[in-house]
């Protein structure tokens, strides 16, 4: 079991009366991670790759922030690429695939994705790419493999796909849609993003080629990260500068470096996950800590599911089922003769933070005719949430509802 009072300690912005429920927004960092950031700013604060000692020091830092980015995702260090973003590194791979492919060669992207895994690949259709949308079921808001399978072709160089929607909060079968697609000899891009937060990651079990999250909603600072296949990367163009090497990996794919402070406390967000899944620091306890997590979420989410399925006003954008296989606590609602821009004000005045919107998986709101009432209202919750301050959040929606 999770012992909430620990992890609520580890967390100084929690000491804030709110009660932050707009995680999949950004989660709060844990204070291994604060603290790595001022270690790091205070001991050797220095260019990287040069001989003296604090330099050494400093590399030293960065190079074990590559490796917990790396352990986070089950990956080796050299196939992790840093960046500022997620949304910067979709952007460097979509340039770098275009260079190996021709005219007419296709992609498909989705219509419940983060515009972040979507545009980057329709742009390409300018130069002659071919985009093919796969599109959820209306009646789960889910994406189904058989709805790619009759979309492949032999021209399908890539699928962009979400493991979870920022939105719905379903959990996607990727390894069967990664099977797919690389059958029909084409790659993978996976959003982890509103996804790794909540369950542990193993790229080599789900079989994708390119999978990539936000380590500002996993507990840690403002640093994207995405696995890439070695095999891939080693035959994909460099976009650095010339002289960089083509087998100089990741670095090929890090124009301008990363940020050294932000990346060395990276170890901070390991180290925080790994003393929840026991008292051990050390290899095998990220199993454990998401093991946890994953059982704290799916009792936490489940008054609130319960409350929103029950609410004859309430209608529930996806899966009324908290089953922890089947969804993350993100959930949408929108509420009958309101706009969705008129309940979190409500709830802002009894001290809870939640938001609304498209949360810019835009084209998803649009296709459901959500746009011209401000989307849906959104409450995502992590594992520092409490069931207490849950309760709080169905009785003020019991207020605010009617
Ligand atoms: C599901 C999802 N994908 C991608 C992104 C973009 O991430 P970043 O802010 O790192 O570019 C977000 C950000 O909210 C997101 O929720």
């Amino acid at each position: 079991m999770l012992d909430l009072d620990h992890v609520r300690s580890q967390f100084p912005a929690l000491e804030t009366p709110w009660v932050l429920m707009d995680n999949a927004g950004g989660s709060v960092p844990c204070r291994q991670v604060i603290d790595r950031i001022h270690d790091f700013l205070t001991r050797c604060p220095v260019q990287l790759g040069a001989s003296y000692q604090l330099s050494l020091d400093a590399s030293a830092a960065v190079l074990r922030g590559r490796a917990a980015a790396a352990a986070l995702l089950g990956a080796t260090p050299e196939e992790v690429i840093l960046g500022a973003s997620s949304t910067a590194l979709v952007q460097q791979l979509a340039a770098a695939l275009r260079g190996g492919w021709e005219e007419g060669d296709e992609v498909i992207v989705t219509n419940v994705d983060h515009e972040t895994n979507v545009g980057a690949w329709r742009r390409l259709e300018r130069t002659g790419i071919v985009v093919r949308e796969w599109k959820v079921r209306p009646e789960t808001c889910e994406l189904h493999p058989d709805d790619l399978a009759a979309l492949l072709s032999e021209r399908t160089r890539l699928v962009a796909f979400t493991h979870c929607s920022n939105i719905v909060g379903s959990i996607t079968d990727v390894p069967a849609c990664a099977a797919l697609a690389r059958a029909a000899g084409a790659l993978t891009c996976v959003d982890a993003v509103a996804y790794a937060p909540h369950r542990r990651v193993d790229v080599r079990a789900l079989g994708v080629d390119f999978y990539f999250a936000s380590l500002y909603k996993v507990y840690g600072p403002h640093v994207g990260v995405m696995f890439g296949r070695l095999e891939v990367l080693l035959a994909t163009g460099s976009i650095n500068h010339f002289f960089v090497g083509e087998d100089e990996l990741p670095r090929k794919f890090e124009p301008g470096g990363v940020n050294y402070e932000l990346v060395a406390s990276l170890v901070g967000v390991t180290d925080y996950l790994e003393g929840l899944g026991g008292q051990e620091v050390g290899a095998g306890t990220l199993d454990a800590a998401f093991e946890r997590i994953a059982a704290h979420e799916e009792a936490l989410v489940a008054p609130l599911l319960a409350f929103l399925s029950a609410h004859p006003a309430v209608t529930l954008v996806g899966d009324p089922s908290p089953a922890r296989e089947r969804r993350v606590p993100t959930v949408s609602f929108t509420v009958e003769g309101r706009a969705a821009s008129e309940i979190p004000p409500l709830l802002d005045e009894r001290g809870i933070a939640v938001r609304f919107g498209h949360f810019y998986a835009y084209r998803l709101i649009r296709d459901l005719g959500l746009l011209e009432r401000d989307g849906v209202v959104r409450v995502s919750l992590v594992h520092y949430n409490s069931p207490e301050e849950v309760a709080r959040l169905v009785e003020a929606l019991a207020e605010v509802l009617g």
